[in-house]
C-alpha cells in the first residue's frame, strides 16, 4: 500500500467520523412526543442494534422490554410521577435543583403515555441463558450503558426521538412489567416522534479541548490556550456550555 493509499484511507475515516458527528450533534432529549405510531419492526431493529454492543465476557447482561400497551404506560407514568414528585419536593438537594433548572423539567411526565413506545432497559445481575457454563456477569453497568447508548444513537439515525429517563428508584418498573428479580431497571426510554411544537432547552456541549487529553497530562485548564488541541473540527453550534448532570 502506498502512502497515497494510506492518506486516502485516513481521509475517508475522517470524513465518515465527521459525518457521524454531524448526525449525532443533532440529537436532543425530547420531553414532548406526538402520538404518531412507530412500527414494532423499527423498535426491534433498534434493539437488535443495541444488542451488538460489546459486554464484559460477552455476557450481554441486558433485556429491553418494549411497552406499547396503553394501560401499562399509564401505570408506569403514575408510578414514575410518584417518585419524581418526591425528587422535586424533598429528595433533590439545592445543587441538584439548580442543575435541573435550565431543563425546565418538573414531576409531570405526560410523555410516558404520549410516546408510542417505552423501551425499558433492564440489567441482568446473573446470566439467564439456558446453555451457559456459569451465570456470572461482569461490568454490567458499563455494558448496559454502552448498549443503551447504541440504542439512542440508532433511534436518532432512524429519525426518532428519545429521552433517557431515570425516575429513581426504578424498582416499580420491574413490578409493573412483571420482570424476574435478577432483572434490575436501568433506564426508561420513551421513543417516538417529537410533538410539533417541541423545543429543547438551550444547552450545549463542552468543547473538545475540555473533554480530551492527548497522552499524559493534567486536566485541561480552561484559561490556558496552549492546551487547546489543534483541530480541524467545526465548532459545535451548541456553543460549548456544559450540560446538566441529571
Ligand atoms: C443517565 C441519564 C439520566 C437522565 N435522566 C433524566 C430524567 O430523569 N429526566 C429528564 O428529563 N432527563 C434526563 N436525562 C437527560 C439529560 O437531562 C440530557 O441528556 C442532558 O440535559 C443533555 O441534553 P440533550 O440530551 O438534549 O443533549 C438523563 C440523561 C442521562 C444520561
Amino acid at each position: 500500500m502506498s502512502i497515497n493509499d494510506d492518506q486516502a484511507i485516513d481521509q475517508s475515516s475522517l470524513d465518515l467520523a465527521g459525518s457521524f458527528l454531524e448526525v449525532l450533534r443533532t440529537r436532543r432529549s425530547v420531553r414532548s412526543f406526538s402520538d404518531r405510531p412507530v412500527p414494532q419492526e423499527v423498535i426491534e431493529t433498534l434493539i437488535a442494534t443495541a444488542g451488538t454492543a460489546p459486554s464484559g465476557a460477552n455476557k450481554q447482561p441486558w433485556r429491553f422490554v418494549a411497552v406499547q400497551d396503553a394501560d401499562l404506560k399509564r401505570r408506569i407514568r403514575e408510578a414514575a410521577e410518584v417518585e419524581e414528585r418526591k425528587l422535586y419536593e424533598s429528595r433533590a438537594n439545592e445543587e441538584w435543583l439548580t442543575d435541573l433548572a435550565p431543563l425546565g423539567t418538573n414531576a409531570d411526565k405526560p410523555f410516558l403515555e404520549d410516546a408510542p413506545w417505552l423501551v425499558v432497559v433492564f440489567k441482568l445481575n446473573r446470566d439467564d441463558e439456558p446453555a451457559r457454563e456459569t451465570d456470572q456477569v461482569y461490568y454490567t453497568n458499563e455494558s448496559v450503558g454502552i448498549a443503551t447508548g447504541m440504542f439512542l444513537a440508532a433511534a436518532h439515525v432512524a429519525g426518532l426521538a428519545t429521552l433517557t429517563h431515570t425516575p429513581s428508584p426504578m424498582k416499580f418498573l420491574g413490578e409493573v412489567l412483571g420482570r424476574p428479580a435478577h432483572e434490575r431497571a436501568f433506564m426508561l426510554i420513551p421513543v417516538g416522534y417529537p410533538a410539533a411544537e417541541t423545543r429543547s432547552p438551550d444547552i450545549g456541549r463542552k468543547p473538545l479541548e475540555r473533554i480530551m487529553v492527548v497522552d499524559a497530562g493534567e486536566a485541561p485548564n480552561a484559561d490556558d490556550p496552549s492546551r487547546s488541541l489543534p483541530s480541524s473540527m467545526p465548532p459545535d453550534p451548541r456553543n460549548g456550555l456544559s450540560g446538566s448532570p441529571d
